[in-house]
């Protein structure tokens, strides 16, 4: 299973890059505005700290202005994956930009429906937001479910699932038993899976008996 951050802060990238677990990032609008930083030059510095796909998002609607926006990102770096909302135009974009052979990455996606419509336009990301559907009372992990079911089915759908707005560990842990392809979360998500008081209180034990010894491993 991959794991992509969700952010746009460069520095929150780099701190969890250097784990190596790291895969890739996605970011968005929102993200975007949140740094007060240059889009571009953002994407491109983004791309010199991971190794996986770094999905950028286009900001027009219309399908030319769309197509044109992802093909000056695709530019940036082959690491980029156009990131197109889930509308017609968006995913006659998708179409366009998958058989030129740029990733794209479909989002804003909240149905089944759209995941099989996301597929048949060769995207290489779906990303249902599981966090919003819980946000308004549906249940975000049985779209996963139907998702990877359906996928499961169909083996020219080469579309993986990308679980996004991943709101705790729990739906992490949820969309890999389920076979998930990528969870992107958010930084302090991500960190919430090393950490467990077991594991703290077990280390200081181990710690406190190892000193009694008096040995080094080292020396
Ligand atoms: C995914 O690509 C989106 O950027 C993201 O996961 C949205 O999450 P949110 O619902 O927490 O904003």
């Amino acid at each position: 299973m991959k794991f992509f951050v969700d952010t746009a802060d460069l520095q929150e990238i780099q701190d969890l890059a250097a784990t190596g677990l790291l895969d890739g990032v996605t970011t968005n609008p929102s993200l975007v505005a949140k740094t007060g930083r240059p889009f571009l030059d953002l994407v491109a510095e983004i791309c010199e700290v991971v190794e996986g796909p770094v999905s950028a998002e286009v900001t027009a609607t219309d399908f030319e202005t769309m197509l044109a926006e992802g093909q000056k990102l695709a530019k940036i770096s082959p690491k980029i994956a156009v990131k197109v909302p889930l509308t017609p135009a968006g995913l006659k974009v998708c179409k366009q930009l998958s058989a030129d052979g740029t990733m794209v990455n479909v989002t804003l996606c909240f149905s089944a429906a759209q995941a099989i419509l996301a597929a048949k336009a060769g995207a290489a990301f779906i990303s249902p937001f599981v966090g919003r559907l819980d946000d308004v009372g549906t249940d975000g992990m049985g779209l996963i479910a139907d998702i990877c079911q359906i996928y499961s089915r169909y083996p020219s759908f080469t579309t993986e699932v990308l679980v996004a707005s991943v709101r705790h560990p729990m739906h992490l842990i949820a969309s890999a038993k389920l076979g998930a392809h990528v969870a992107t979360m958010p930084p302090n998500v991500i960190r919430l899976l090393f950490g467990h008081p077991l594991t703290d209180k077990g280390l200081a034990q181990f710690m406190a008996d190892w000193q009694k010894t008096g040995q080094t491993i080292l020396s």
